[in-house]
């Protein structure tokens, strides 16, 4: 049966006791355990200006008539976010829900305006290493992606970029940096063929944005990847990761309005008030979007610096002591996120997050021919226990007897016949999560993704009494 619908009232004590006791098991927040999900200045910026974030809470940017403060810092937001990016005064933005709704917002003004000359299925060409927000936007919105390898410094190759351009071609995805290994894909060159053969280029800096312009004024090298490049047509930066921000931040930039248009949406078909909305939401909480405004005034260029100078520091000490710790760095970062690989990679991954800290695992499936790999998103906290990470890595890595090879192995035995539904049951009963890394790289997609889909629908199954 059903959890009931509460009957009574309860304490306010006492909720807070139930939710603590659901919160037993989440990871800690707790100084530079986690690798992902969470980026952690190494001061405590939420508290200070969570008071901002609460009194904006409950103002909805859906009337930004009835609340102009939203309008307001939404527009400021933007300007700030598009001169980081070098847009000129055409420039057009929304502030969104994150990388996800940026990306998505982007398809669709692609989409539509593909639309307004062809009428076959849009195409997006993009490399493996582009995040998923641009599968699931396809999915959702109607288009086809076009799948690209990367070359030997794991990024997008451009002779297979021009080599797939075709006349369904909608958007074109470049990487700055990709999330699985950091590295910029070649926008440049990028921009080029997109001028050439007037396409779209969307620039995914969803993680690198608030990072990149950051190491440059440090001084280190990298290519060009903004709207300073001719080709660019629009941006995605999450200021929910390097920016530090609260959950719920990001922004989709345009090269100008025009590109935009197809972005806002308007009905007054209905009997109701006459709907126009910028974005995918209606009704919008401006608690993220104050609290964003509040903490890049807050630091400005000179606190991101200072907070990126701590970040690559640790950045440095720790892939350094990795690399000689007897893993691989996959590629050349060109950001402060990467990935290793080496033996037991998986076993690895999955005793690190034993012992309390939280990287993310990367199978990637033979059939892409890259190494599995864990991840690792460095953040300025990182510098205070980058000693302590690096001595429980080598603690694993001594005391790693190949149980990759052997898991591998068993598991071809065990489930040569099986089907999804039993793997599913044998992961579940056995808790046993590199079984499941294993799976995802060795077994083809479908395996993988059905054994994925189940868990999560059977994962959200609405709570009984
Ligand atoms: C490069 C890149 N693009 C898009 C996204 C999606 O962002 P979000 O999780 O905010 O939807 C991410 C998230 O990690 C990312 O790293």
């Amino acid at each position: 049966m059903l959890k009931n619908f509460p009957e009574k009232a309860e304490t306010l004590e006492n909720i807070m006791g139930r939710l603590n006791e659901y919160g037993r098991n989440d990871i800690k927040n707790s100084r530079g355990r986690l690798f992902t999900y969470f980026y952690d200045p190494g001061i405590n910026l939420l508290d200070q200006t969570s008071e901002i974030f609460l009194n904006f809470y409950n103002r909805n940017g859906m009337d930004y008539h009835a609340f102009p403060s939203t309008l307001k810092i939404e527009n400021d937001v933007i300007a700030m976010m598009g001169s980081l990016m070098h847009g000129d005064d055409n420039l057009a933005g929304t502030f969104t829900t994150g990388g996800t709704e940026s990306i998505m917002l982007a398809v669709k003004s692609a989409r539509d305006k593909y639309f307004e000359s062809h009428n076959g299925i849009p195409e997006i060409v993009m490399p493996v290493t582009a995040h998923p927000a641009f599968g699931k936007a396809a999915e959702y919105l109607g288009l086809k992606t076009v799948i690209l390898p990367v070359n030997d410094k794991y990024i997008m190759d451009t002779e297979e970029l021009k080599n797939s351009i075709n006349d369904n071609t909608a958007m074109i995805v470049a990487s700055a940096p990709s999330f699985p290994y950091g590295v910029i894909d070649p926008v440049k060159e990028a921009s080029e063929i997109a001028m050439d053969k007037n396409k779209w280029l969307h620039v995914d800096a969803c993680v690198g944005g608030m990072i990149l312009p950051f190491l440059k004024d440090l001084g280190v090298e990298m290519e060009k990847f903004d709207f300073s490049l001719p080709g660019v047509s629009s941006i995605s930066i999450d200021l929910h990761k390097y920016g530090f921000t609260p959950k719920g931040s990001s922004v989709i930039l345009y090269k100008n309005r025009e590109l935009r248009k197809h972005q806002i949406y308007v009905n007054a078909r209905w009997p109701g008030y006459p709907m126009s909305n910028s974005g995918l939401q209606a009704t919008k909480s401006a608690g993220p979007l104050a609290g964003t405004w509040a903490i890049l005034n807050f630091l400005g260029r000179n606190g991101y610096d200072k907070l990126a100078e701590k970040t690559l520091k640790a950045y440095r000490i720790i892939s350094k002591g990795i690399s000689s710790s007897g893993f691989k760095i996959v590629g050349k970062p060109d950001a402060t996120i990467f990935a290793f690989t080496g033996d037991n990679i998986f076993d690895t991954g999955v005793k690190m997050i034993e012992n309390g800290w939280y990287p993310q695992i990367q199978p990637a499936n033979v059939k892409m021919d890259l190494p599995p790999s864990v991840h690792l998103n460095i953040c300025p906290v990182h510098l205070e226990v980058a000693d302590e990470f690096l001595d429980t890595l080598k603690a694993i890595k001594n005391n790693n007897h190949n149980t990759d090879e052997n898991q591998l192995e068993i598991l071809k035995l065990k489930n040569k016949y099986e089907t999804v539904d039993k793997l599913v049951k044998m992961i579940k009963e056995d808790n046993n999560k590199t079984v499941l890394f294993h799976i995802l790289r060795n077994f083809d997609y479908n395996t993988g993704e059905n054994i994925f889909r189940i868990i999560t629908d059977e994962d959200f199954t609405a709570s009984k009494n």
